[in-house]
């Protein structure tokens, strides 16, 4: 089956083919990929700004679909799996119409994806990634708009068991990126200047560490770098940078761990924009070796460790086609005269 991905729920236009091979090898084989991001227009708003971001998706997502090279009819294409939320409505929209119309007009299945499980489904598009959904499979979706701890007990059976309350993990890198006036996004930014700082210059908060959940919240530590900047002349911006990352990533890597003791998960999945975050990535995977290989305690040692490749950690159309793919595959489909953008689309 050949799936045609959309996706236009943000700042990135992106259109993909992924095809998932039912004879041996099986797995998904992303076919093409398009991404074009819009991060240097936003840049100088400080974020995201819906209606520049959907003039934007206008302007470049056709010229992306005449690049996939699709025959004009469509006939070598199987599905249309679209992102229909949560994101800006007036970005998820210009998304949304094109599959709709290609879908009706073309006489294609049309599936309606959630753009978070896009992202849970991203680590499958890599040539490792295929056993990653053995479930139940523990994930943390970290992005610019969620940081959830998910169980996956199956395709399509989730249970959220934790979340950020306040701001999400690259909402923080973004607005501590924008306090030391590093720009936006402000993620590559932090971790890039954190490479050359030190982690433990500056003790910030690690918040909810003792809650007794599985919940996150980040805009206590955003207050706490706001503070710590308004008191002083910074000397090393780097420092900050680490050791405000730092914090991050020993919250996240913490309570996933509790998280893993807890339900005992066959595989562990980092997803999202924050999966690019190297500190991040080599924590999780450190946290996951097998008992006696690892740093911390051996109590949680030896789950399998999945993460995609960066080209897959920031939105993009081929993990929609992917997770698409997966619906596609459970008949669940929708009416491409009736689709609606859902800013607030649920996952579970
Ligand atoms: O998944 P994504 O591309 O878009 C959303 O669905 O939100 O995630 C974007 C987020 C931004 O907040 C960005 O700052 C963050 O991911 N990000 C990072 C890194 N690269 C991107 N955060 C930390 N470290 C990074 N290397
Ligand atoms: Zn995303």
């Amino acid at each position: 089956m050949r799936i045609l991905g959309i996706e236009s729920s943000c700042d990135e236009t992106a259109i993909a083919i992924v095809e998932a091979r039912e004879e041996e090898p099986r797995g998904l084989v992303v076919i093409k990929n398009l991404v074009a991001s819009q991060a240097a227009l936003h840049a100088k708003y400080g974020g995201v700004v819906p209606e520049v971001a959907a003039r934007e998706h206008v302007d470049v997502i056709f010229p992306l679909l005449l690049e996939a090279g699709i025959a004009r009819d469509g006939s070598d294409i199987d599905a249309i799996a679209v992102t229909a939320g949560p994101g800006l409505v007036p970005a998820l929209r210009v998304g949304v119409e094109l599959g709709k119309t290609l879908a009706w007009a073309w006489g294609k299945p049309l599936v309606a994806t959630n753009h978070l499980e896009g992202h849970l489904y991203s680590v499958l598009l890599d040539e490792e990634g295929e056993k990653a959904m053995s479930f139940p499979a523990l994930a943390l979706l970290v992005s610019g708009g969620h940081t959830e701890l998910i169980l996956m007990k199956d395709h399509g059976v989730y249970e959220r068991i934790g979340a950020t309350r306040d701001d999400a993990a690259g909402e923080a890198f973004d607005k501590v990126a924008k306090l030391l006036g590093l720009g936006y996004p402000g993620g590559p930014a932090i971790s890039k200047a954190a490479e050359q700082g030190d982690p433990i210059a500056i003790h910030f908060p690690r918040p909810m560490l003792e809650s007794g959940d599985f919940d996150f919240s980040f805009s206590g530590l955003k207050t706490a770098v706001a503070v710590y900047l308004g008191g002083r002349e910074v000397e090393k911006v780097e420092d900050v940078c680490a050791s405000f990352q730092a914090a991050v990533v020993d919250t996240l890597v913490t309570k996933t761990m509790r998280a893993i003791a807890q339900y005992q998960p066959r595989s562990v999945i980092l997803a999202g924009g924050v999966a690019a975050n190297k500190a991040l990535r080599e924590a999780l995977a450190a946290g996951c070796l097998p008992a006696g290989r690892q740093a911390g305690s051996p109590a949680y040692g030896g789950v399998k460790f999945y993460c995609p490749s960066l080209k897959y950690t920031g939105d993009n159309a081929a993990m929609i086609a992917a997770a698409g793919y997966f619906r596609a595959l459970r008949g669940d489909f929708v009416d491409p005269l009736a689709l609606e953008a859902d800013p607030n689309m649920k996952l579970i």
